[in-house]
């Protein structure tokens, strides 16, 4: 059964799973496994498109992914991330709101920042969209803030981040991710709002986790940041059979009358 937005917005200390999936055999096996909520993040651009950063994503291309990922999961919850810029006015937010929520199929969107984006948060909200808010390290800025690095780790820098989370949750946001943050920092917001907080690189205090799929499954070559933990060794898994699949038909072993009519 898929979980209504209102069970998102008070789910403190329940723990909740986010996974991220992209198109339908991954959202397909993220519902399968029972995840709370599915993410397609713009995190698409580097691990399923090979662009080096979330910054050239385009809505038309989350609106693709979006679309095939709620056919491989029709009874999740699924977020979907607005790409870089197009929530720069609250027009442009609408707009791409509107797409991946009625096209796309999603049921909420996310977008990266704090107080400077609480504003667009409220137009949202007013209109009748659920927002997922993203503050601490936001990829689509990530060069302002210095590259992929932890974020909040000076008390001033702690402080933006708080308030920046707290001024969501009071745009009407229903839940933050806080992304790598020290683990303090996310247990303090977590105390201090009454929406969820989704945590990535950010400890065990948040109410909810999120990772990335191909991160998990070990998809995205030999890079691991370390808040991830890789549950599969996918690529040399997929890499030996394939191997063996070239091998076999070189070798004349596949196909063989089993496979042959
Ligand atoms: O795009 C993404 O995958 C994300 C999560 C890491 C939160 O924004
Ligand atoms: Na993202």
């Amino acid at each position: 059964m898929r979980r209504t937005v209102k069970e998102f917005r008070h789910a403190k200390g329940q723990r909740l799973v986010y996974l991220t999936a992209y198109d339908y055999p991954t959202a397909r096996l993220a519902e399968r496994a029972g995840v709370d909520a599915i993410l397609v993040g713009d995190s698409l651009g580097m691990v399923v498109l090979g662009y080096s950063s979330t910054v050239p994503v385009s809505l038309e291309e989350m609106l693709h992914h979006t679309k095939a990922a709620r056919r491989g999961a029709p009874d999740t919850f699924l977020v979907a991330d607005l790409p870089y810029l197009s929530y720069a006015t609250l027009d442009r937010a609408l707009f791409a709101a509107e797409r991946l929520l009625k096209e796309g199929g999603a049921d909420a969107v996310k977008l990266e920042g704090g107080e400077e984006v609480a504003e667009i948060i409220f137009g949202l909200s007013r209109a009748g969209v659920s927002v997922l808010g993203h503050v601490g390290l936001t990829p689509q800025t990530a060069s302002q803030l210095g590259g992929y690095r932890l974020q909040g780790r000076r008390p001033e820098e702690a402080e933006r981040i708080l308030k920046g989370a707290m001024a969501l949750e009071e745009a009407g946001a229903y839940g933050v991710v806080l992304e790598m943050v020290p683990k303090d920092l996310a247990k303090e917001i977590t105390e201090r709002l009454s929406i969820h907080t989704v945590g990535i690189g950010a400890g065990s205090h948040t109410d909810a986790q999120i990772l990335v799929f191909h991160d998990v499954v070990g998809l995205y070559g030999e890079f691991k940041p370390r808040f991830v933990k890789r549950y599969l060794e996918g690529e040399r898994l997929f890499l030996e059979a394939l191997s063996q699949y070239v091998q076999e038909v070189r070798e004349g072993v596949f196909p063989s009358d089993e496979h042959s009519f």
